[in-house]
């Protein structure tokens, strides 16, 4: 069958896509390895006036010694004025380090909501070459920003470049869906979240103290995510504009065949077009619906919450805190070589998910996120157990690392893809992209918080930090168990049965709705 055939053009297509995402993983990781490095470049701009053990104050240094916890004494000896001044440095410094961490997912969490609407504006590749403009803005102040007042260009071109990918977490997972042929959706859709994690893998590999992640070179680690946007603007010139934006945005027929023609590799497209063009009728016949709608139509309301509560549940398990902070979590556990773990957990993660894409098929969506919820649960457990026993035996570190690997991996299995996808598989033709939108928006808000807090909570809690994400983790594993339901091979119409089955409510849908046949095949969004 002509439509099943990879051709040449659709790997290139799909490569040139997914550089964003790989740009996406990139910064999400970059942030890591050279923390402590850049926070002493901090402390050198802002002459900070702190031995560079306590200045850090990274996770690492607080478990044993935390400032917090010094009592001060209640005379103003020039002892305590010096310790209050140390105290106030080092907030200063904990502050500026989480902006540098969080500004991303800010700039994330105002972009997700414009991602389709950019793209329908633009045009999906017209879309993407706009995005890349910010991703290069973000890429040259950080790498320029050590020639200047580096933690605000830092924070700046950070948060520029979380405006990048809040915008490409939407467009790229569209404009893939629209160009693969319907048997390789799910497979292809999944390739964004691949690339994402060999970001993450790279930017940990390139960060190496004898690579990029030293005193002289850690500002061309942070700026060079400039790379692949430049790449991804050169070849897409070369790509097929989606023919689905065509023919069902634009109208415009003649050239939605020749793009299929080209990612096809075959001169008879009828069958993608017929299906184009049931999808057409599909979007014409429902009406697009308004956040407030979602909550307000019985119908709707059910589906957005576990939504909503799918893509809490991934960015409350912790897993950034992980990828954000695992060197000096390590450093914590007592690792010798903690930027040798990260790498090993970037690593992990991207088998994990290479085994997701192969496991997401065969076992349900709700089982494979429950499993994934429940093994993270008790990986938490062992993550503190480690941490928290650490003083008493050495080997304790070990154990808190295999849990780190662990925890990651059963992330990977369900709950790091699963609500990407299976939100789209909530919702028919007219509420879909609101859902969408709303649904990335909370993926990033929750990132931010992680992103934001996770410092001061390490801070507050030392060793038993993740005590608290495993109670975090409990409730939505409970949450899942009592109110998602399957959708693996289900109609829209049997999913919204299963929904009125979990709340309770004998209420019928008011309308019955399309099939999405499309979204059987397991596709992203
Ligand atoms: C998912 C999450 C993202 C996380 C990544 C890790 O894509 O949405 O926040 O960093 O998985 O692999």
């Amino acid at each position: 069958m002509a439509e099943d055939k990879i051709t040449g053009t659709l790997v290139f297509t799909v490569f040139t896509a997914v550089l964003s995402s790989f740009q996406f993983g990139y910064d999400i990781g970059v942030i890591n390895a050279p923390q402590e490095i850049i926070i002493s470049h901090y402390k050198h701009v802002l002459s900070v006036p702190l031995d560079d053990r306590k200045a850090t104050n990274t996770y690492a240094v607080n478990r044993t010694d935390s400032l917090t916890s010094v009592t001060p004494p209640m005379d103003s000896t020039p002892t305590y004025l010096a310790e209050e001044e140390a105290r106030q440095s080092v907030g200063l410094i904990t502050m500026l380090w989480s902006l540098s961490v969080s500004s991303f997912a800010v700039g994330g969490m105002v972009a997700s909501f414009f991602g389709g609407w950019l793209g329908d504006k633009l045009g999906r590749i017209k879309a993407m070459l706009v995005a890349n403009s910010l991703s290069l803005a973000g890429a040259l102040l950080m790498g320029f920003s050590k020639l200047g007042p580096s933690h605000i260009l830092i924070i700046a071109g950070r948060s520029i470049s979380g405006l990048y990918c809040g915008l490409i977490s939407g467009l790229v997972p569209m404009y893939i869906g629209e160009i693969a042929p319907t048997t390789l959706r799910g497979a292809l859709g999944t390739l964004h979240q691949l690339a994402l994690v060999t970001g993450i893998l790279i930017s940990q590999i390139i960060g190496l103290e004898f690579i990029l992640g030293n005193h002289d070179l850690w500002h061309i680690l942070l700026g060079l995510s400039a790379v692949p946007a430049l790449l991804q603007s050169l070849l897409l010139f070369f790509c097929p504009e989606s023919p689905r934006y065509l023919y069902i945005t634009l109208e415009e027929e003649v050239k939605a065949k020749k793009s299929l023609k080209r990612l096809r590799g075959s001169d008879d497209v009828t069958k993608d077009l017929n299906e184009m063009k049931k999808e057409k009728e599909e979007a014409s016949s429902e009406q697009k619906v308004s956040v407030i709608q979602l909550f307000t139509n019985p119908s709707y309301r059910q589906p957005i919450i576990v939504a909503l509560m799918l893509h809490m549940a991934q960015q409350f398990s912790g897993i950034n805190g992980i990828f954000y902070y695992s060197t000096s979590i390590f450093q914590t556990a007592g690792i010798s070589q903690p930027v040798y773990a990260t790498i090993g957990v970037g690593a992990i993660n991207m088998v994990f998910t290479a085994v997701s894409v192969l496991l997401v098929e065969r076992a349900g969506r709700r089982s494979l996120f429950l499993i994934g919820m429940i093994g993270m649960f008790f990986c938490t457990i062992f993550m503190s157990v480690g941490l928290v026993l650490l003083d008493k035996f050495s080997w304790m570190s070990y154990v808190s690392m295999t849990a780190i690997f662990l925890f990651v991996s059963f992330f990977e299995i369900g709950p790091g893809p699963i609500p990407w996808f299976m939100v789209a598989e909530f919702f028919s033709q007219g509420p879909r992209p609101t859902a969408l939108a709303l649904a990335a928006f909370s993926n990033w808000a929750c990132n931010f918080v992680v992103a934001l807090c996770f410092q001061y909570i390490a801070d507050f809690c030392g060793s038993y930090v993740f005590f608290l994400f495993a109670g975090v983790v409990l409730v939505f594993t409970l949450f899942t168990f009592f109110k998602v339901p399957e959708t693996k091979g289900k109609s829209f119409e049997e999913i919204a049965a299963e929904f009125r089955k979990k709340s309770g409510s004998a209420q019928r849908p008011k309308k019955a709705t399309v099939e999405m046949e499309f979204l059987r095949a397991g596709e992203a969004v």
